[in-house]
């Protein structure tokens, strides 16, 4: 190996506008399985702990440059205000980019699926041999659309990349194509970048013409293959929904790979951040949405919806629960129909079987809470929280007004309002309540 450098950098080209996805939000902030695609694609960049990343972006889009900053402060946002094309958002970047010897990948914001091996084919294809300065990743789609087509020579070297607009007939028969992403040896990015011009069917800076630039310097240019479905890129709503299927149906076979449970996988849609583990039982129609995670053997009945929470194990969940961001339920806990839960703590063996509404608490073990009681946290101002000691019975329809602190051992009478805190072993009924005879 000569000249190689494993010292990978990554420019993801975001600057697109997403007219086609046709609502305010920017393209690349699209969520797939609860992801954003920009993510998918960082995520690719990052598993190289690469020295560079860079994100091409607008003024245009102050949602992505906010999101990139909060999210990856180590990566750089680099705008891209004209969008001449994606050879000019590369060379937007070359700033960046100044004396850097190792491999720049390009990729798209838009193409969230590329696995980890097609990146490391591409670096191998440049690390192979020093005269090699280009390698494309192609593919060999069922539809080549109106994808760039990939020409080869007879040691299938690659000798140029020709756009749809700009194809002949014959070079439209083409089947190989151009996925987009692209990795140049860092020495020639920038004398390949500043040769590209706009004389072409769309005038904009095409960076599929570095290859024949390339190859007018006698330097080589290869093309290696990815599957199609890597390769999807998503243009529109519809496509988004496509690759959401897709993606779905891989989360749910590795879900079942790992020994969970499905009873009818198409009705359940996870997360990229599910974590289930080993055992767990899901009914029909159970959504997962940000990260939750389900300990052994819990069963999630039919239309439960569970979001950014922690769940014990050997719980029963649902039919019909909803447990909101910031809940942690501990081991063998249950909780019923039309059970709310937010932002609290249940801690082992307590029940929450019917109806209730349980927020900013924590709740002790063996606790019982009857049917239809709620917590009452919000005062149309702020929220308030409320404690429950262990092996507490809170009878049906009780409603406790928060700030409240309930010690262990205490029984509250059906359809008792708790204004106050109550010590532990305390019993308390509601006189109004009390029908006389
Ligand atoms: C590009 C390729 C084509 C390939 C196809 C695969 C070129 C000239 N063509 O075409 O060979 O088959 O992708 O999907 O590269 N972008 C910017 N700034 C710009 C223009 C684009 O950041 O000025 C970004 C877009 O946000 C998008 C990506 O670059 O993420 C691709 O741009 P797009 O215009 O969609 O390229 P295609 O016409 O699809
Ligand atoms: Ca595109």
């Amino acid at each position: 190996m000569t000249g190689a450098n494993n010292n990978n950098g990554f420019l993801i080209l975001a600057a697109g506008k997403g007219t086609r996805m046709k609502n305010d939000t920017p393209k690349v902030l699209h969520k797939i399985c609860g992801k954003e695609m920009l993510s998918y694609v960082h995520d690719l960049a990052k598993s190289f702990q690469p020295e560079r990343i860079g994100i091409i972006t607008s003024d245009d889009a102050p949602e992505t440059v906010r999101f990139v900053e909060r999210n990856y402060p180590e990566s750089e946002v680099i705008k891209q205000n004209e969008r001449l094309g994606t050879g000019h958002a590369v060379k937007v970047s070359l700033g960046f980019f100044n004396n850097f010897l190792g491999n720049v990948v390009c990729l798209y914001g838009d193409t969230p699926f590329i696995s980890k091996k097609s990146i490391e084919k591409l670096n191998h294809s440049l690390n192979e041999d020093s005269n090699v300065a280009v390698s494309v990743l192609g593919f060999e789609p069922k539809d080549p659309a109106k994808y760039g087509r990939l020409k080869t020579n007879k040691q299938n070297d690659l000798v140029e990349i020709v756009e749809y607009n700009d194809a002949s007939e014959e070079e439209r028969k083409i089947g190989f194509c151009n996925s987009g992403v692209v990795a140049i040896r860092g020495e020639h990015l920038k004398s390949l970048i500043n040769e590209i011009n706009n004389n072409n069917s769309k005038q904009e800076y095409y960076l599929t013409d570095i290859v024949k630039i390339a190859v007018s310097k006698g330097l080589i240019c290869k093309a290696v293959s990815a599957e199609e479905h890597e390769v999807m890129g998503i243009n529109s709503q519809a496509e988004r929904s496509i690759a959401e299927n897709v993606r779905q149906d891989l989360l749910r076979n590795k879900h079942l790979e790992n020994g969970v449970v499905i009873q009818a996988p198409e009705t359940v849609f996870f997360s990229e951040e599910t974590i289930l583990e080993s055992g767990v039982e899901i009914e029909p129609n159970v959504i997962f949405s940000g990260d939750v995670k389900v300990g052994k053997n819990t069963k999630l009945r039919a239309f439960s919806y569970l979001e950014d929470c922690i769940i014990g194990e050997g719980n029963i969940i649902g039919p019909y629960a909803r447990i909101r961001p910031d809940s942690e339920l501990h081991n063998n806990v249950k909780v019923g129909n039309f059970v709310e839960i937010k932002k609290s703590t249940i801690d082992e063996n307590s029940k929450i079987n019917h109806l209730s509404y349980i927020g900013d608490s924590n709740i002790g073990k063996n606790v019982n809470v009857g049917a239809g009681s709620i917590t009452c946290n919000y005062d149309g101002k702020r929220k308030f929280k409320t404690n429950i000691g262990d092996n507490s019975f809170i009878g049906s329809n009780t409603v406790i007004v928060a700030p409240v602190n309930i010690g262990k051992n205490v029984i509250t009478g059906a359809g008792t309002t708790i204004l106050k805190d109550l010590k532990e072993n305390t019993k308390v009924v509601d006189k109004k309540n009390l029908t006389e005879i």
